[in-house]
């Protein structure tokens, strides 16, 4: 199929978490900080066109749980995509298959990388979020009716939005289901070096009922590199699943 290169790229805590309280400690800050020189820096090892988020990473980074501000009146919408005019170069894919997100502006601003939204939706999103994401002219792509439709959304992203590279930007759930439904071609994880022993914080990779399995997958290490500030980069192709 025409589809991104997609690699998943993360920053972790020694035991494997993306989130919890080590994420507090002010000397983590300069490992996020070469994370995001990794993929978005002058001097970047990826070049990506855009990334994707899944619904609760955008919630926690940029809706901040924002309810949306829905008319349920809204003249019916036209059926099929929207493409909003754009002059960013870069792509903020949300995937948010009912459309909950509350956005309130069609960019987001990551560090010193502004991108412009496109919100992933199934036919499960109602006419009126629709219209909501029209008047504030962001994009939106209909993949899928109750579930993502992984190659009907990774072809739109190549051919309607020419995204060459997709970086997979978490969190576990979506991360995981995209190396489960066989899109991602790359692991690379930044392991920071802090742990907090939280057994309620998110993980790289995580299950979803319904949604994933816990399908083992094998990973080919590419490259092991010692990073400043106690850091360790880690880069893993894809083999796919052990069944
Ligand atoms: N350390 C890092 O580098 C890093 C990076 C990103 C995020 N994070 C952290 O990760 C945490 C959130 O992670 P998470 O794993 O709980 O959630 P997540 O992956 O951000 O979002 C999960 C939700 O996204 C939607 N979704 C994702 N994949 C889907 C698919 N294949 N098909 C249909 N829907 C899909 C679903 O939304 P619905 O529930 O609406 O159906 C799903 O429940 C946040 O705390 C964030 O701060 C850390």
């Amino acid at each position: 199929m025409n589809r991104p290169y997609i690699f998943c790229h993360m920053i972790t805590s020694i035991d494997g978490k993306i989130d919890g309280t080590h994420k507090s400690i002010p000397a983590r800050g300069e490992n996020a900080f070469d994370f995001y020189q990794l993929a978005f820096g002058e001097d970047a090892y990826y070049h990506l066109d855009g990334w994707l988020s899944g619904r609760a990473t955008s919630e926690a980074a940029f809706t901040k749980g924002m309810q949306p501000m829905i008319d349920e009146n809204a003249a019916p919408v036209p059926d099929g995509d929207y493409i909003a005019k754009t002059d960013l170069t870069k792509y903020y894919v949300s995937i948010d298959p009912s459309g909950k997100l509350g956005w309130e502006t069609n960019s987001i601003q990551y560090r010193d990388t502004e991108a412009h939204v496109i919100e992933v939706l199934t036919e499960k999103a109602s006419n009126g979020y629709k219209a909501m994401l029209r008047s504030l002219e962001i994009s939106y792509i209909i993949a899928g009716e109750e579930l993502l439709d992984y190659e009907q959304l990774l072809s739109k992203l190549k051919e309607q939005f020419k995204i060459e590279t997709l970086m997979l930007g978490g969190g576990g759930v979506l991360n995981w289901s995209f190396i489960q439904a066989g899109f991602c071609d790359e692991v690379s994880m930044l392991i920071a070096p802090f742990a907090d022993g939280s057994a309620q914080t998110h993980a790289l990779f995580q299950t979803k009922e319904g949604m994933t399995e816990d399908i083992p997958v094998a990973f080919d290490l590419e490259h092991v590199e010692k990073r400043d500030n106690g850091a360790v980069w880690l880069r893993y192709k894809v083999i796919g699943k052990v069944e």
